[in-house]
């Protein structure tokens, strides 16, 4: 089959045949049909000091996909949750089970979390091998928006821990999993939902997806702004999606005297905060976001789909083949392009 692979240690990815994956007694083999690429891919691409460190190459890459089934394990065809032909998306995380996290309901944070396309083989291929425990039919819900449910997963997880229903919420950061963000954050009652951007580009994705103001870090007082229009001097909600510390500093300045930060953007250093003046005499809640939980977002996000609450379809902006990857690459560097989708 053909797969994008990670080939050796250094910069880049080839588009070669390699043998089609195995399957386990517990697995399935996904046809993959779309797959999405994101900032990790980016990473892994270059190379950098993260990805250098993690991954182990050769190693198949993509970790956000949807397809169909095309064979099952004898225990995944006795669980009777899904069978040949059966259109589905999977969370990509594949965890323990075992480890004090996955026991008490938090495997989200499972110690021994594997990654596909990270840690073992993943999706740029034409099949992916899959634990069936994984796996979700998607019913009458496109390949296409199967194959960003994960990061569209990571929005929902981040909009809905918390109190949003009536609230003012203030989406940091407009790059795919920000607009997705923002538009959980309408479909679950935010009284208002603002956003900032540097780029124009992804402040117009932001209002498609249902901002109500957008502000330019660059620009405008974004604080001041933000303190006005929320009439209570503060958001009652921040979601961090920027991963900078400039996000973080307007994140803390930005939130209400008791209200709460959803933190899911990731800096590659540590940030400076005050704690006493910034989160201790603020009396806030502050949440760190890993993932998706299992499978409480996933059960989310279906429902926000399926009722017509949540359409992810504007942030997707571009479309390859595989053969396409550098361009894809690019575009997201450029942080020019909304979500970027593979065809395979
Ligand atoms: N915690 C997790 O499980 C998890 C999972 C996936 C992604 N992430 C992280 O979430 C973040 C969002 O992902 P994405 O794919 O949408 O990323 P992205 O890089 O496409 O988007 C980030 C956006 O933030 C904007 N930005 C930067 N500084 C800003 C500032 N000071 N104010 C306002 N906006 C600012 C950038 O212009 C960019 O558009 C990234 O940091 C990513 O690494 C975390
Ligand atoms: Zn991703
Ligand atoms: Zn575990």
């Amino acid at each position: 089959m053909k797969a994008l692979v990670k080939e050796t240690a250094g910069v880049g990815m080839t588009l070669k045949d390699v043998p089609t994956p195995k399957i386990g007694a517990n697995d399935v083999l996904i046809r993959v049909r779309h797959a999405g690429v994101c900032g990790t891919d980016l990473h892994i691409w270059e190379w950098d000091a993260w990805a250098s460190g993690r991954l182990k190459p050769p190693v198949v890459i993509g970790h956000e996909f949807a397809g169909e089934i095309a064979e099952l394990g004898v225990e995944a065809k006795a669980t009777g949750l899904v069978s040949v032909g059966d259109k589905v998306t999977a969370e990509g995380h594949i965890i323990c089970g075992h480890c004090r996290p996955c026991r008490t309901g938090q495997g989200h944070v499972c110690e021994r979390t594997q990654i596909i396309g990270v840690d073992r083989d993943g999706a740029f291929a034409e099949y992916i091998a899959m634990p069936v425990s994984n796996v979700m039919k998607l019913g009458n819900i496109p390949t296409d928006i199967g194959a960003i449910m994960d990061p569209m997963g990571n929005a929902v997880h981040t909009a809905l821990e918390g109190m949003v229903a009536g609230n003012t919420v203030f989406v940091i950061g407009c790059g795919p999993i920000g607009c997705f963000a923002i538009g959980v954050a309408k479909a679950a009652g935010a009284s208002k939902v603002f956003a900032s951007d540097f780029s124009e580009g992804r402040r117009e994705l932001a209002r498609k997806m249902g901002a109500d103001v957008t502000f330019d870090p660059a620009k405008d007082d974004v604080v001041a702004k933000v303190r006005e229009l929320s009439g209570t001097n503060g958001v009652d909600m921040v979601l961090e999606m920027s991963g900078h510390p400039a996000g973080h500093a307007t994140a803390f300045d930005a939130v209400r005297l008791g209200g709460r930060i959803n933190f899911l953007g990731t800096p590659a250093k540590s940030t400076d905060v005050n704690f006493a003046k910034s989160i201790i005499f603020k009396g806030l809640t502050l949440y760190g976001v890993t993932g998706r939980k299992m499978y409480t977002t996933w059960e989310e996000m279906f429902a926000l789909l399926r009722g017509g609450k949540l359409d992810p379809r504007p942030v997707v902006t571009h479309r390859f083949p595989m053969e396409g990857m550098a361009e894809a690459i690019e575009l997201i560097k450029n942080g020019k392009a909304g979500k970027v989708i593979l065809e395979i």
